[in-house]
């Protein structure tokens, strides 16, 4: 019996020596000293011993039992740190290494120009409208002066949409250009009036480095009494500073458009021109086209339902896509919308 006992002591030991894990251990616990385990076939043997031989059992038992569960307890606390260093290992992180960069978008340079123009002319008391990029012909010429039979109708090509829109307005097109918005915007709010609308116009023609069917413009209307010209070029000559961030000068030359009477074409100095230096984007002109603009039609006027007797004001309509070329120096229109990421990373 005791012969026995010490095999399962010597067993058991060995057992729990080579527990590899807290599990394994909880397994030879179990197998050993567990209420089931192979000590408590002694315990129950126990009943049938002698007096004396009980005594001598119980106490070699509980002396086999003691040294078992004390083996256990060191062996445990021999795997849990064993398994925390093993833990501590894994999970450990170089807090010294640099952190990886978050990627952080940018607006577009064209978006970047609407922003700068209406921030601009919005500090100046011009209110940003919108209007529709799918027009009327009524609003795209009609109303603008330009009748079915007029030849403005050719310089600008249009896009026709499928579709009649009603005896008044004709058929549908995509607009050719801001000014519609004159019109609508006299109708919406009357006179005074002081606004920008700055979108995205079409024009069905060939494409090449500074011709694209889709680009984008700012209509400018300023409707009040006792307004010229000169309060044009003041407006004008603090945008572009503004804008470009070093004075600006502008010069007028006569331009026709049949809504405006009279209509100039407004120059501005060259933004890249240095002092003594021949420059290539004015080829040494010194001054470089930017817009269109003149005093309202008084027909336009009407149109809008304003009194030409009592309201005049002047109207200009530039290319937001070329401001844009200009300011960030691209040299072809058609990098701006072909949504290239070579292209748009570099802003
Ligand atoms: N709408 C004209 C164009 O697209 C520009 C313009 C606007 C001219 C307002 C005069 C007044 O060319």
């Amino acid at each position: 019996m005791t012969q026995d006992l010490e095999i399962v002591l010597k067993d058991g030991l060995a057992a729990i020596d080579k527990a590899a894990n807290l599990t394994d251990l909880e397994e030879t616990e179990k197998e050993y000293i567990g209420r089931k385990g192979k000590l408590s076939e002694f315990f129950k043997k126990m009943g049938a011993a002698t007096p004396e031989e009980k005594k001598e059992l119980g106490q070699a038992l509980n002396k086999v039992k003691t040294e078992l569960e004390e083996k256990v307890e060191s062996k445990r606390s021999l795997l849990k740190k064993a398994e925390l260093a093993e833990k501590l290992e894994k999970e450990w992180i170089d807090v010294t290494l640099p952190g990886e960069k978050p990627k952080y978008g940018h607006v577009h340079p064209l978006t970047q120009v609407y922003k700068d123009v209406e921030q601009i002319f919005g500090q100046m008391g011009f209110a940003v409208v919108d209007g529709p990029e799918v027009e009327s012909e009524y609003y795209n010429f009609e109303a603008l002066n330009i009748p079915e039979t007029h030849p403005a109708r050719d310089m600008q090509d249009t896009f026709f949409i499928d579709k009649a829109a009603d005896e008044k307005h004709r058929r549908l097109v995509l607009r050719t250009h801001t000014s519609p918005n004159q019109i609508r915007s006299m109708e919406t709010y009357g006179a005074p009036l002081r606004i920008i609308v700055p979108g995205r116009v079409f024009r069905y023609e060939a494409t090449d480095a500074t011709h694209e069917t889709t680009f984008d413009q700012v209509e400018g209307l300023l409707i009040d009494k006792d307004i010229s010209l000169a309060d044009l070029k003041g407006i004008m000559v603090e945008f572009l500073s503004r804008l470009f961030g070093k004075d600006m000068k502008v010069r007028f030359r006569p331009g026709y458009f049949p809504f405006v009477e009279p209509g100039i074409e407004l120059d501005i100095s060259c933004p890249f021109c240095k002092v003594n230096e021949p420059c290539k984007v004015c080829k040494g002109q010194r001054y470089i086209e930017f817009m269109g603009a003149g005093m309202v039609h008084p027909k336009v006027l009407e149109y809008g339902g304003i009194d030409p007797n009592e309201y005049q004001g002047w109207a200009f309509g530039f290319g937001l896509t070329r401001l844009a070329m200009m300011k960030y120096k691209i040299d072809d229109i058609r990098h701006l919308l072909s949504g290239d990421l070579r292209f748009n990373k570099q802003f």
